[in-house]
């Protein structure tokens, strides 16, 4: 039996289902011949109270993480993980992370990174349902044309919500309570977190370099309950809808709320699941559908990246 250390930074709603899934599926790393300790957990209040198994190394110090061999980062933000994480990256260590803003936003520091293998991000674009695993890998043989997709969780209920009836703001702090949100939540509502998840899947389909600034954002913040009402009368749901197709020879990638009949695909998956419509020549048109915000859903996909890694399949490498 060999063991590996692992680090975790953040045990928020992400973090704290990342450690339960680990524990859980002990006998899945035993089978495999490892033994996984967790070397330390970071977070900025060490006095909050938190779920995590007993004797877990709850700290503010990011020490520990010399000690690791894989780092799994689910604490959010740009600057503090990316400072954590650039020298664990450049000594040849492997990274985990759900952090899509930090992706699509630093991509100059992480690209190398990744095209060398050592990022895995599955849970970064739809948490557990698997998009960027096929995008790396077997979709690449296709020439694709287009994506249009839903991707961001909290959108999908408060627009849900006041479909309901509920307004926009009671709307908005359930998702938040209910741990579906990012901190501030604007990043949902504005629309740039679904930017930064198009930019991440612009990268296996489009270009490996597509940058964040390319893309044109507009949010949900000034959709009304009349907008909703309106488009309800004429069969039809507003979503936030990623897009991402070649426009006069360049790729055009956009963000925003569009009105979509009751019968199109990335409104049949349900109203509050995350949904991609992926067209190639050669694999036509594919259809993905799950969750897309959540701790487990989250989790699954992270811990599912850990075994990968331990397997040793590469992370997730972009366009060259
Ligand atoms: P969260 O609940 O706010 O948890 C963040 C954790 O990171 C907290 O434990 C926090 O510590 C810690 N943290 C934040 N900044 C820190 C700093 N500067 N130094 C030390 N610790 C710090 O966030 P989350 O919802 O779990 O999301 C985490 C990441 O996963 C984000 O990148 C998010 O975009 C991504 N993600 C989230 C979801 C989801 O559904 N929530 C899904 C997919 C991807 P304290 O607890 O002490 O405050
Ligand atoms: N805040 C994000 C969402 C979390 O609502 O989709 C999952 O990336």
């Amino acid at each position: 039996m060999r063991t590996v250390t692992i680090g975790i930074l953040g045990s928020g709603t992400v973090g704290q289902d990342v450690l339960k899934l680990i524990q859980r599926r002990e006998h899945i790393f035993t089978d495999l011949g490892v033994r996984i300790e967790v070397a330390g957990v970071l977070v900025r209040d060490v006095n909050k109270p938190r779920d995590v198994p007993p004797g877990t190394r709850v700290t503010d110090r990011a020490d520990f993480l010399q000690e690791c061999g894989v780092v799994i980062e689910c604490m959010g933000g740009i600057e503090r993980p990316l400072e954590l994480l650039r020298p664990y990256l450049r000594s040849g260590r492997a990274v985990i992370t759900a952090n899509k803003a930090l992706l699509a936003e630093r991509w100059d520091d992480l690209r190398e990174h990744a095209l060398d293998g050592r990022l895995y991000y599955e849970a970064s674009v739809m948490a557990g349902t698997p998009v960027i695993g096929p995008m790396s890998t077997v979709l690449r043989a296709s020439t694709f044309t287009r994506l249009q997709a839903v991707l961001n969780g909290t959108c999908n209920y408060v627009l849900g919500q006041m479909e309901a009836g509920q307004s926009y703001a009671d709307a908005l702090a359930q998702a938040q309570a209910l741990g579906y949100a990012e901190d501030p939540p604007t990043l949902d509502v504005g629309g740039f977190d679904t930017a930064h998840k198009l930019t991440v899947l612009a990268r296996f389909s489009a270009d490996g370099n597509f940058p964040y600034s390319a893309v044109q954002i507009n949010g949900i913040e000034d959709v009304t309950l009349a907008d909703i009402e309106d488009a309800r009368a004429q069969g039809e749901r507003i979503k936030l809808v990623a897009q991402l197709e070649k426009d006069n020879g360049s790729w055009r990638a956009t963000v925003a709320p569009q009105r979509l009949p009751l019968t199109h695909a990335l409104c049949t998956a349900g109203a509050s699941r995350n949904a991609m419509i992926y067209e190639g020549e050669e694999c036509g048109s594919l259809i993905f559908a799950g969750g897309g915000a959540g701790g487990m859903v989250t989790a699954s996909a992270m811990v599912g990246d850990l075994l990968d890694y331990l397997l040793g399949f590469p992370g997730h490498v972009p366009l060259h």
